[in-house]
């Protein structure tokens, strides 16, 4: 399974990076207002910084809700960087657009996915990676692991080869049942990749190993 970094933060993306294990990442608009970048030169500047740092597929989403205005985003987005990806929303016209970036071989993620019906949709306009927002679908006290699961299934029956780009992830737990449930990819904020790490016997045992090393060596 493939880690994504899913913040607009050049500080943690760098830190991701640093682990080793980074190999894409994800942005929306909020992240992107999170950050504070406002503006379309600032948004693609941002963009591009992020790119440079990041070696694999930068998800950049339109704002447009319109095919054409999507179509416009698209084209210009994709000259920031070659690993930009095109996020587009689950909606008519998003569909008509996924269906017309693939035409143009312009990779998309479609994104805001809540159903096996959207994933169909999605996958059948060929687009490169879908994302299901699994907290938010937790929030709704539904499952959102339940619906990577059925996911996996049906494009494995299916042979559907589009990406599960599984998003919205609130926790460690997340990642490792996405991992079990199918996901060929996670994007998550830092800290969920950082809480993997922890396990309160591995710090009882290093700080033992450490102390017997001294004892034997002073
Ligand atoms: C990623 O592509 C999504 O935009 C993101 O994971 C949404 O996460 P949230 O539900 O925590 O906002």
């Amino acid at each position: 399974m493939k880690f994504f970094i899913d913040t607009a933060n050049l500080d943690q993306i760098a830190e991701a990076k640093a682990l080793g294990i980074l190999d894409g990442a994800t942005t929306n608009p909020s992240l992107m207002a999170k950050e504070g970048i406002s503006g379309k030169q600032n948004i693609f500047d941002h963009y591009a910084k992020i790119c440079a740092i990041v070696d694999g597929d930068v998800s950049a989403e339109v704002i447009s809700t319109d095919l054409e205005g999507m179509k416009r985003e698209a084209h210009e987005l994709v000259e920031i960087a070659p690993n930009i990806v095109i996020k587009i929303p689950m909606i008519k016209d998003g569909v008509k657009a996924l269906s017309y970036l693939t035409g143009e071989g312009i990779r998309t993620n479609c994104t805001l996915i809540f159903s096996l019906g959207q994933a169909l949709l999605a996958a059948k306009a060929g687009a490169s990676y879908i994302s299901p927002f699994i907290g938010r679908i937790d929030d709704t006290t539904w499952d959102g692991i339940s619906l990577i699961r059925d996911i996996a299934e049906m494009f494995a029956i299916q042979g559907y080869e589009t990406e599960i780009l599984a998003a919205s992830i609130r926790n460690s737990n997340h990642i490792v049942q996405s991992a079990m449930a199918g996901a060929d990819i996670v994007t998550c904020p830092l800290n969920p990749i950082l809480g993997l790490l922890k396990h309160p016997l591995t710090d009882i045992g290093l700080e033992k190993f450490l102390a017997d090393h001294k004892k034997a060596n002073s």
